[in-house]
């Protein structure tokens, strides 16, 4: 039985690229809905990419639904200087045909959680504020929401917006803290794991080897997208965030980590959007997340060729 997921997204190539995974294993995922969050791009990119993203897929009957337009509390911020100003600069996909599905992502959320006859997994690939929003509106899900897989935080690696925080817990640590202190279990893929995990010239050449659109345009995207970490690093490729979200789901032996308790700095001041975790039990805290520190990256990105090349 497939598992039910909503993912919720900023595309950004690294969300396009785990869209296109969990969208190519639908005998282990059923994708209920995509929600676009303001994040990497403005809103009415992340909602323009996610559709060209179905569509690329093959997958128009997924539902593509507009969400938060900022953060909670704090002022957007964007990363067209990662991204590029589409969000999605490499790919070179036509516009979407197709039409965002009526209904504000928020209230989407609360009304497919509550009908889903399963536990509901929600993948967050951006800034949690649609997730938070809808706990806050709707407290009732949680008990309908059996995990929230999330990629954010940095704990040893610090973080890649801030000295210590992280872009998407940044843009929005307040509804990362609504969502990580909601006593839903969390599973959390930290810079961490993603740094462990790059887009070596080798491993893009592969995904231009599939030959298929969807290949071609997640070479394009990866090669536009890592060449500033690149720079930022001095690593031998860029870090792939958001798709081992997907990976975890379809193959969680891929992956190490550590139940432990986790929350995010909401003061302001340098630690803002920094997520602490107590990895040596110092305290009494309870865990709330598994937090993972380490990826087996080669047979993570052997699964993306091979899933990608299916669409
Ligand atoms: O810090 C990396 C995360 O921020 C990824 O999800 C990337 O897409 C951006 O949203
Ligand atoms: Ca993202």
């Amino acid at each position: 039985m497939a598992k039910p997921i909503i993912i919720d997204t900023d595309p950004g190539q690294d969300d396009a690229v785990a869209i296109l995974l969990a969208l190519a294993s639908p005998e282990e995922l059923e994708v209920l809905a995509i929600t676009a969050v303001a994040g990497n791009v403005p809103l009415d990119l992340t909602v323009t990419n996610s559709l060209a993203l179905v569509e690329l897929a093959n997958r128009t009957e997924v539902p593509v639904y507009r969400g938060s337009i900022r953060p909670m509390v704090k002022e957007l911020i964007t990363a067209e200087y990662v991204h590029g100003p589409t969000g999605l600069d490499g790919a070179d996909l036509p516009p979407p045909t197709i039409e965002e599905a009526e209904g504000h992502a928020v209230d989407k959320i609360i009304d497919i959680v509550k009908a889903s006859s399963e536990k509901v997994t929600v993948c967050t690939l951006g800034p949690l504020t649609n997730v938070a929003l809808a706990l806050v509106k709707d407290p009732s899900i949680k008990e309908n929401i059996g995990q929230v897989v999330s990629m954010g935080g940095g704990f040893f690696e610090g973080g890649n917006t801030t000295p210590t925080a992280e872009f998407n817990i940044y843009v929005d640590p307040h509804a990362a803290h609504v969502v990580f202190s909601s006593g839903i279990p969390i599973v959390l893929m930290p810079l961490d794991v993603t740094h462990k995990a790059l887009t070596t010239k080798d491993r893009l050449q592969r995904f231009a080897d599939l030959g298929t659109p969807a290949g071609t345009a997640t070479a394009g995207m990866l090669d536009f997208y890592d060449r500033w970490d690149i720079e930022k690093y001095g690593l031998p490729g860029g870090p792939l965030h958001d798709p081992t979200v997907i990976a975890y789901l379809l193959q969680p032996d891929l992956f190490v980590g550590k139940h432990v308790p986790l929350e995010v700095e909401i003061a302001p001041g340098p630690t803002l959007g920094m997520t602490v975790i107590d990895w040596w039990g110092v305290t009494d805290d309870e865990p709330n997340a598994i937090v993972m520190n380490d990826i087996d990256s080669d047979g993570f990105f052997d699964l993306l060729v091979e899933r990608i090349g299916r669409l």
